[in-house]
């Protein structure tokens, strides 16, 4: 690629942590306080990731239903998120599914900013969360450490700017780019077929431009781009990088963490997608048998 053609990208957020500490609630907060009053349509699509806007820069959320889909993306190999907010309730403090999610966001290489949340809590002890932290090497700012802090409460809306803020110095940190010239690609976030609307895949486009025409091979299914809509539900006629988008036009669903990308002519599409499903089909199979000796194995012993 051409180096001049790079430009900044929005950074892709993922909200990470253990259960019921607030990780739907505090997604739903950041985005009713973004939302112009007068523009509730923006509320109501929902796309399973959202865009928001803080001092005219974006950033995008990606609102993965809890750990399944993060784990199944990851299985994939999917590099979809470039920070992770790890939710901890200041009530109820460190606890199983933080850890697994400091050790997921850890191996994939992705920093964390930690959003202490329920701070409007009576029983709120955010000085025990930070030192729960330390022992699972999360080293805070106010501990000493360099992982961005942000004490927070989704019910009240307390310091969701202060988080917004945090997520943008963190994202100049790691000085994110983009070409916006070359043809798109990226993650699949969730994909379903709707009844009225066909496939429905909704896509992270993580380099270059998608645009409505192009044909795209997304994990082993095709087709040709009938529309793109965005986080708003408005139909759009292109999708930079860093923006979630709904493809409308694809042969079958893919899964969450499928690559997408597009591609010249329909014959290397069906071509590409063919050998993926047969692929699949003989993995399955090599599955099938395997675990059919292995029964045979057990029968005979
Ligand atoms: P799962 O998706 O089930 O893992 O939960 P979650 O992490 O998405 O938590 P959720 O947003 O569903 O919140 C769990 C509960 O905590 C709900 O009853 C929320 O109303 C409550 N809650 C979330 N944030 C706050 C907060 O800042 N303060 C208080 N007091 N309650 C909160
Ligand atoms: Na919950
Ligand atoms: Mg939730």
């Amino acid at each position: 690629d051409d180096d001049s053609a790079l430009t900044s990208r929005a950074p892709v957020v993922t909200i990470m942590g253990h259960v019921d500490h607030g990780k739907t609630s505090l997604l739903d907060a950041i985005r009713h306080a973004n939302v112009v009053s007068g523009e509730a349509g923006g509320i109501t699509q929902h796309i399973g990731a959202y865009q928001v806007e803080q001092n005219g820069q974006k950033i995008t959320f990606i609102d993965t239903p809890g750990h399944a889909a993060f784990t199944a993306m990851r299985a994939r190999g999917a590099q979809a998120t470039d920070i992770a907010i790890l939710v901890v309730a200041a009530d109820d403090s460190v606890m199983p599914q933080t850890i697994e999610s400091i050790n997921h966001a850890k191996a994939a290489g992705v920093p964390i900013i930690v959003a202490i949340n329920k701070i409007d809590k009576p029983s709120a002890d955010v000085q025990k969360v930070r030192t729960q932290l330390l022992q699972h090497e999360v080293f805070v700012e106010t501990m000493g450490g360099d992982v961005l802090e942000v004490e927070v409460s989704a019910k009240n809306g307390t310091n969701l700017d202060k988080l917004l803020e945090a997520i943008l110095l963190q994202a100049e940190v790691l000085d994110l780019k983009a070409n916006v010239d070359r043809t798109a690609e990226g993650t699949v976030i969730e994909a379903q077929l709707d009844r009225g609307r066909g496939s429905v895949a909704t896509v992270l486009v993580q380099n270059g431009t998608l645009r409505p025409g192009q044909i795209v091979v997304a994990g082993d299914q095709w087709g040709r781009v009938r529309a793109l809509v965005n986080d708003q539900g408005d139909h759009v006629k292109e999708a930079l990088p860093s923006m979630p988008v709904e493809i409308l036009g694809l042969s079958g669903a893919p899964h969450a963490g499928d690559k997408f990308a597009v591609v010249e002519n329909e014959a290397r599409a069906r071509e590409i997608s063919e050998y993926r499903q047969r692929l699949a089909r003989d993995k399955a199979a090599a599955r099938q048998s395997g675990s059919r000796g292995s029964l045979e194995q057990m029968m005979s012993q």
